[in-house]
């Protein structure tokens, strides 16, 4: 179901090269397809394209731009099946979790197609006195211009998503660099853009490595930078001059666990297995840190741990399989270094802990130290860690006692609880009786501390990508 090779996107037309970058089967290792790899005179023709895009972009009526996402969302519920196999390919991502995907990008470019019509202003109440009779103040948002967008593997369709429908509905052009090693999903996603009248230069797709994507982070022509990855984030901040910047770069997720929920424990122990292990925990708020109350820890641990052995690992192309390949066998090699590591300073492994090329195992570890960097770093990967709690005081605590902020959950029946961890935890979101890793694509999402800045979610990306203007008017 994949092309031999696919075409890279400038000016919102397929660009074959000479140079071309493989693209491998993660699960075999194997070459699955080819990409087209531009080269530094088409990041050139790309900026200069989206610049000139910027006023046709702007007149591009909102009932227009939601008509390019409404057909987005028809075409990739045509080409769904083809989608989820490519993303099932490229990342290695179970073919489950690669439907749910599809699924997400459907729906993301759906809210766009929505919050296009919706980009409204506000009526200033000027009267402040006297003197100022007769003024009256009015909002509008209007689009920034050029924008880039550096994505990363782990969503190759909806965190690119994430960024591309925004764009469209706010009316700005960008050049986007999807992740080198999964490229397929945004391609797809450019070849359905072409298939629309998006004014010439609304947005080019460019398959470049890490090397040659200086311009998207320092041309000064882009008025905002949107990255999502890793903590390389905070250097591209300080390399972007002065456009705007938005960061998502992830966290270590903790999901408290408090002592009324022994009657709840299956469906916690379920949301456990899926918020740590789904996707080969390759999610930023996938669970890493799990707080259970004393009372019912040994019960939640014994549980737990049966739960997780019972996961099925393998081929990612099969429907039954739950724990695919990480995204590269140094991916896996990291994070087993990582638990080799904790487990020399008096950690112990519950379950898992075995590593095979890019398949590591669902590995449980409690007595964990926090100095260790599986506790204090983002594992990105099938890892958890356990420890029990006495008081919520103390859990709060712990909870905060990280350098990331992205989301965390608690399991409470208590009002007071779920209150105290909205109010108290320093996050981007609190979700209560359930795992940190939830996330609906309609809702803010970022972090605070190191897990970056800014908000994404249609309607905050779209306000990111828009600034206020103001207009007074005084009645003669
Ligand atoms: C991420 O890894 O930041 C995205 C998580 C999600 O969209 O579910």
């Amino acid at each position: 179901m994949l092309a031999k090779s696919y075409p890279y996107y400038l000016a919102n037309q397929p660009q074959t090269s000479k140079e071309m970058m493989d693209v491998l089967d993660k699960y075999s290792g194997k070459v699955a397809t080819r990409v087209a790899v531009p080269d530094a005179k088409a990041v050139e023709k790309a900026i200069a394209a989206a610049v000139k895009a910027t006023v046709p972009m702007r007149e591009f009526k909102p009932w227009a731009r939601q008509a390019v996402l409404a057909h987005c969302v028809q075409r990739f519920k045509e080409r769904r099946e083809e989608l989820a196999y490519a993303l099932c390919v490229e990342a290695g991502k179970p073919i489950k979790d690669s439907d749910g995907e599809v699924t997400r990008l459907i729906e993301t470019f759906f809210i766009a197609a929505d919050e296009a019509v919706r980009i409204n202003g506000e009526t200033i109440n000027l009267d402040l006195a006297k003197r100022l009779d007769g003024y009256h103040g009015y909002t509008k948002r209007v689009p920034l211009g050029p924008v880039s967008f550096i994505t990363p593997f782990n969503f190759p369709l909806n965190l690119v998503a994430h960024k591309v429908a925004p764009a469209i509905a706010a009316g700005c052009p960008f050049v986007l660099k999807p992740a080198e090693r999964t490229p397929i999903g945004a391609l797809i996603i450019g070849e359905v853009l072409a298939e629309t009248d998006l004014p010439k230069g609304a947005f080019s797709v460019l398959n470049l490595d890490g090397k040659h994507a200086g311009p998207l982070v320092e041309d000064p022509r882009f008025k905002l930078l949107s990255f999502t990855g890793s903590q390389i984030g905070w250097d591209l901040k300080a390399r972007a001059g002065h456009k705007k910047v938005t960061l998502e770069l992830g966290g270590n997720a903790a999901c408290i666990i408090d002592a009324d929920q022994g009657p709840h424990l299956d469906h916690v122990i379920d949301r456990l297995v899926f918020g740590a292990f789904y996707q080969s925990g390759q999610s930023c708020i996938s669970v890493q840190r799990i707080y259970a109350h004393e009372s019912l820890y040994e019960e939640l641990k014994k549980r737990l741990v049966a739960a997780v052995k019972k996961l099925k690992a393998g081929d990612p192309k099969k429907k039954d399989t739950f724990l695919g390949p990480m995204i590269d066998e140094a991916a896996a090699e990291r994070l087993h270094g990582w638990i080799e590591e904790a487990r020399k300073a008096g950690g112990k492994v519950l379950c898992g802990g075995k590593r095979n090329g890019a398949m590591l195992e669902a590995t449980l570890m409690e007595n964990v130290p926090t100095s260790a960097k599986a506790h204090r770093q983002e594992a990105f990967g099938p890892f958890a860690l356990l420890s029990p709690f006495r008081t919520f005081d103390e859990v709060v605590d712990m909870v905060n006692d990280s350098d990331y902020g992205l989301q965390a959950g608690i399991f409470t029946d208590s009002l007071s609880n779920a209150m105290r961890a909205w109010n108290e935890l320093d996050q981007g979101g609190v979700i209560v009786n359930d795992i940190p890793s939830f996330r609906v694509d309609n809702m803010p999402y970022g972090g605070v501390k190191l897990s970056g800045i800014g908000r994404e979610g249609v309607r905050w990306a779209i306000e990111d990508m828009t600034e206020l203007r103001l207009m007074v008017m005084r009645e003669r």
